[in-house]
């Protein structure tokens, strides 16, 4: 290769969201860039075994529910069977297009794909590691953004078979007859719904006293009962501490309940749930200088500078929510920063959304979160039920809190469980990002009927006037 092919402005490590989104809007930005990859596709873990296949999973199984599960209400019936193999066609079909997509993007951009390992090796150096040998590339800013992996529990390694990560949660070749989830979190509570609406019974271990607790207690507590009616069964408040082998394969996992009684759960599948790690080692990063903190995470400055000069983070790499949408924002920033120009992320603003049915979606404060800031708070509250195209979709689960300032009204953050919250969820994000105030949100057209009027009654309902409950 020649000195021209191989020397770029900007190499970004890892085609993630983050990374892709980061070399995309470097194009644009008329930067000649690299982009290097070790999976043969792009997209990285959202497109290829994440968020993407995951909802295909959580869209098949929700036509199955509505189908089997509600069908006979509306005049709908008979035999439903469930092909796997199809559902999982359907799922990859979803993911080759969607990764093909990302491929036409970069390549009409004129960004370089490299495909291989790619390793810092200083002064600017690149070393990517492929199948036809090493080239070593050069450039005047190197982009990391290598994403995260799944954590194991010490006790209870991947094993790809038994012991899943979720990589392998979204393509197993039999629906489980017992599945232990591990982490009543974003992944466990998507791919325990997924394998208990096909037929599997699931049981969900939880840490913490209760589930999805990146959210308020008063939206976990909405979202259990209503799964729990759906048929997962939850324990909470317990830790497992111990794995061995059962009959026929089967797992046999030890724990320790509330009280600190002994539990054990027998399972032909465990889904390990419990968080993800930054993917910091294999990078030349200790090499060159790089420092990590304490999680292993890059440390970054506010404009997403390393310690090492010319080398910068962005995604799940760094610190802040591990969530597509934040490396997304995170690479355009850094992309318009380096271009000279005023890329900016607000954080506060960063919706977070859980994709069961109902979804749960959330922005800005929780309750707890904004008078732990300081803040007096008057919340509204509006319940799904009363919402008229709930009623006419069957999705009448759920609930919408609205907090904002007591004095000043300005809305500090919006919650909802709510089929389509995830799209509810954005009327909000745009409030908070220009700093609205309840009473803007309030008086925000919302189309009728839609569940997005669930979202300005609990506004109008903190000044005590929703008008569609008492
Ligand atoms: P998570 O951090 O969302 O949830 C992990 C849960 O596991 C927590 O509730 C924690 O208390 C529990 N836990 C930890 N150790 C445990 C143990 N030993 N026994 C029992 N419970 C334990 O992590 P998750 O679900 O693995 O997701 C990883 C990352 O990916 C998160 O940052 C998440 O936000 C992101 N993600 C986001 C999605 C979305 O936006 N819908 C979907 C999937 C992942």
């Amino acid at each position: 290769m020649t000195q021209a092919e191989t020397s770029f402005d900007w190499i970004v490590l890892g085609a993630g969201p983050g990374g892709y989104v980061c070399a995309l809007r470097g194009a644009q930005l008329g930067k000649r860039v690299a982009l290097v990859e070790k999976r043969p596709t792009l997209g990285g873990t959202c497109l290829n075994v994440g968020c993407i296949p995951s909802k295909a999973l959580l869209h098949s199984t929700e036509v199955l529910t509505a189908a089997r599960d509600h069908g006979s209400h509306h005049g709908i019936g008979g035999t439903i069977e469930v092909q796997l193999d199809q559902l999982m066609q359907h799922k990859d079909e979803v993911v080759a297009k969607l990764v093909g997509g990302v491929r036409q993007l970069v390549d009409g951009r004129g960004i370089t794909v490299f495909t291989g390992e790619g390793a810092l090796a200083g002064d600017g150096e690149v070393l990517v590691r492929g199948e036809e040998g090493e080239v070593r590339l050069r450039a005047d800013a190197v982009i990391l953004a290598t994403g995260s992996r799944s954590v194991e529990l010490p006790f209870l390694p991947f094993d790809g078979e038994t012991i899943l990560s979720s990589d392998e949660a979204i393509a197993l070749e039999a629906i489980p007859e017992k599945m232990v989830v591990i982490g009543a979190g974003a992944i466990g509570l998507e791919m325990g719904s997924v394998w208990q609406r096909l037929g599997a019974e699931v049981d969900v271990v939880e840490f913490l006293p209760r589930i999805a607790a990146g959210f308020d207690p008063e939206i976990s507590k909405v979202a259990e009962r209503i799964f729990k009616k759906q048929g997962l069964r939850f324990h909470k408040s317990t830790k497992v501490t111990g794995a061995s082998h059962g009959k026929e394969g089967r797992v046999v996992l030890t724990a320790e309940g509330p009280k600190g009684e002994d539990l054990s759960f027998e399972a032909d599948k465990v889904l390990v749930s419990v968080g993800r790690a930054p993917v910091s080692d294999g990078l030349g990063l200790e090499e060159v200088g790089v420092e990590l903190d304490e999680k292993k995470r890059v440390k970054t400055d506010g404009h997403f500078r390393t310690s090492v000069a010319g080398v910068y983070a962005i995604g799940d790499l760094i610190a802040g929510p591990m969530l597509a949408h934040k490396a997304e924002e995170e690479g355009v920033a850094l992309a318009e920063q380096l271009a000279g120009q005023a890329g900016h992320v607000n954080y506060f603003a960063i919706p977070n959304v859980i994709y069961t049915d109902p979804e749960i979606a959330a922005v800005g404060y929780g309750a707890e979160a904004a008078k732990e800031a300081g803040h007096e708070i008057r919340t509204g509250r509006f319940p799904i039920a009363a919402n008229g195209r709930a009623l006419a979709t069957d999705a009448t689960e759920g609930l919408v809190l609205v907090h904002a300032d007591a004095s000043t009204d300005r809305l500090l953050g919006v919650e909802i469980v709510s089929r389509n919250a995830s799209e509810m969820i954005a009327s909000a994000v745009a409030h908070i990002e220009y700093g609205g105030s309840a009473e803007d949100l309030a008086r925000t057209v919302h189309a009728h009927p839609t569940l997005s009027e669930a979202v300005k009654e609990a506004a109008l309902a903190v000044d005590g006037r929703a008008l569609h409950s008492l």
